[in-house]
């Protein structure tokens, strides 16, 4: 009997007493090609050293792809540039949003190949590409296609245009949701692109190529290169790219900040966070509970806004901590093809080493860990769902950044004290407050210096809310109207 049954009479028991059978989403439908070359110009380049795609889940191989070099990123700087100048930036925008509206209508219809592949190539369970990822992604490019054509209308009293040639990079913890919040405003502002995916996750970015292919969007307007951080260099530092938008680590992103200081080109950035949630008295616990499960332990904890620090009011601390426990002990780890599975894989070996030196770390440091007792599978990379009590703030899993699913739960007395150990971070991209009080909601929303602040729930998105950070976790804004002025001169 294990410890829960033993002292957990008054509670709903599920956990190692439910048997789920197994219930994967077939790979039989899919598509996936042994090896995907650049997409430049329209057409797909196999040139360049190799490198392989594999499954987090199964540690299989699911595709080689190719590393672009300088030469490789040069020509698809100079499609991007043709294309922008003969074009894209001559097209008028209700003809750029038939083909983004096209592209939109054509991920809707190859959802379920492009969520089971989003699943096998980093780790995250089926049910979270099938309904968050894919639909999301799909969403943005309908929101952008609806704005292409209203452009001169949008900013009142000026005339906005174009930038040019843009240079994307993107992380792996959202592959296909990335490319669409990276895609879609650049191409209804009218600007051509060079876009690299992340080395551990490219294989739906490829799918997107062929996708835009069938759409018909004029060759070069979208050049998609392969390769590790020396090919995103290599974008960031070419001299006719005109804008960079990067969405990463935070370490990397004052590499690029560095490397373009003193030229003209332009910059956004989204990097890493350490959001809170925040727990008052007042909250209706329960829910809470199932928010803070939900902002930390989705896609891992992979997630640049995740609620990866709680801060519960001192009163209701022990109740919210056995409910925590408890609760932990019913999310089921293992394989993300499989609908029942709320926890996949950890994206990479190398970022679970890095939760595990964390978790050493806080450890270390006299934290008291606990984590789901479940069983592990016995390939692929898998960490258990984990969170701390007695954190302080001084200590590395309340600082850093881990990305993965571990939580540290802090306490507080007043909104003050909660408002200020909240914003005690270098980051600043996120936050969850969770009380009864409707003007506690707004007053704590107005203290937190974070560009997202949900009230009684966590990790909602849509496209026309624009999302960004303050402070380390970057500047400049991602969806909404906010999301357009990236890509655009206004005069
Ligand atoms: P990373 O920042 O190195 O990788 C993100 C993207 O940048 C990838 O496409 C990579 O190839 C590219 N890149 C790497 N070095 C570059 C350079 N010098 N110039 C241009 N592009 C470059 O992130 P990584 O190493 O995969 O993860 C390390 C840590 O970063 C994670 O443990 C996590 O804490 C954090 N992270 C945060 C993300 C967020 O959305 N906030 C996303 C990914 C990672
Ligand atoms: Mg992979």
């Amino acid at each position: 009997m294990s410890e829960l049954q033993k002292n957990g009479a008054r509670e709903l028991l599920f956990g190692d007493l439910w048997e789920y059978a197994p219930a994967p989403e077939s790979r039989g439908h899919i598509n996936l090609a042994e090896s995907y070359g650049h997409f430049i110009n329209g057409e797909f380049i196999k040139e360049g050293d190799e490198f392989t795609s594999v499954s987090p889940s199964t540690e299989e191989t699911l595709s080689t792809l190719h590393i672009a070099d300088d030469a490789m990123v040069d020509r698809a700087v100079k499609a991007a540039r043709d294309a922008y100048d003969n074009v894209w930036s001559k097209m008028p925008g209700r003809e750029r949003a038939k083909y983004i509206y096209r592209i939109a209508r054509m991920i809707q219809e190859k959802s379920r190949e492009l969520a089971v592949i989003e699943s096998m190539d980093g780790g995250k369970p089926i049910r979270e590409s099938r309904d968050v990822d894919i639909p999301l992604a799909a969403a943005h490019f309908f929101y952008y296609a609806g704005w292409a054509d209203k452009l001169e209308y949008t900013f009142p009293a000026s005339s906005v245009s174009s930038i040019g040639v843009v240079g994307q990079i993107i992380p792996w913890n959202f592959p296909l949701l990335m490319m669409a919040w990276k895609l879609a405003p650049a191409l209804a502002t009218g600007n051509t692109i060079v876009i690299k995916p992340a080395e551990t996750t490219p294989l739906t970015a490829m799918k997107l190529a062929e996708i835009i292919q069938e759409a018909g969007l004029p060759p070069g307007v979208v050049n998609i290169v392969n390769g590790y951080g020396k090919t995103g260099a290599a974008i960031v530092n070419h001299p006719d790219i005109n804008k960079v938008a990067f969405t990463g680590s935070t370490e990397v992103g004052k590499i690029i900040q560095r490397s373009i200081a003193g030229t003209d080109k332009r910059l956004t950035l989204e990097l890493g966070g350490k959001g809170a949630n925040i727990i008052f008295e007042d909250a209706a616990i329960d829910q809470a509970v199932e928010g803070v499960i939900n902002g930390i332990y989705f896609n891992q904890g992979h997630v640049c806004c995740a609620g990866s620090r709680l801060l519960v009011q001192e009163s209701v601390h022990d109740e919210v901590v056995r409910k925590l426990n408890h609760r932990i002990q019913t999310l089921i780890v293992g394989d993300p093809l499989d609908k029942n599975t709320d926890i996949g894989a950890i994206n990479s070996r190398e970022q679970l080493s890095k939760i595990q030196e964390l978790v050493q770390s806080g450890e270390q440091e006299g934290a008291v860990r606990f984590a789901t007792q479940c069983k592990l599978p016995d390939k692929g990379y898998f960490f258990p769902p984990t969170f701390f009590t007695d954190v302080s703030p001084s200590h590395r899993i309340a600082q850093e950044e881990i990305f993965g699913p571990v939580l540290s739960v802090m306490t507080f007395r007043t909104p003050e004290e909660a408002a200020a150990k909240a914003n005690n971070t270098p980051y600043g991209l996120s936050a969850g407050i969770w009380s009864d009080k409707g003007s506690k909601l707004f007053k704590m929303a107005q203290l937190m210096r974070a560009g997202v602040v949900w009230g009684n729930t966590y990790n909602k998105f849509d496209p026309g809310s624009p999302f960004g950070g303050y402070k380390e976790s970057g500047f400049g804004r991602e969806g909404g109207l906010h999301g357009l002025l990236p890509y655009l001169e206004v005069k």
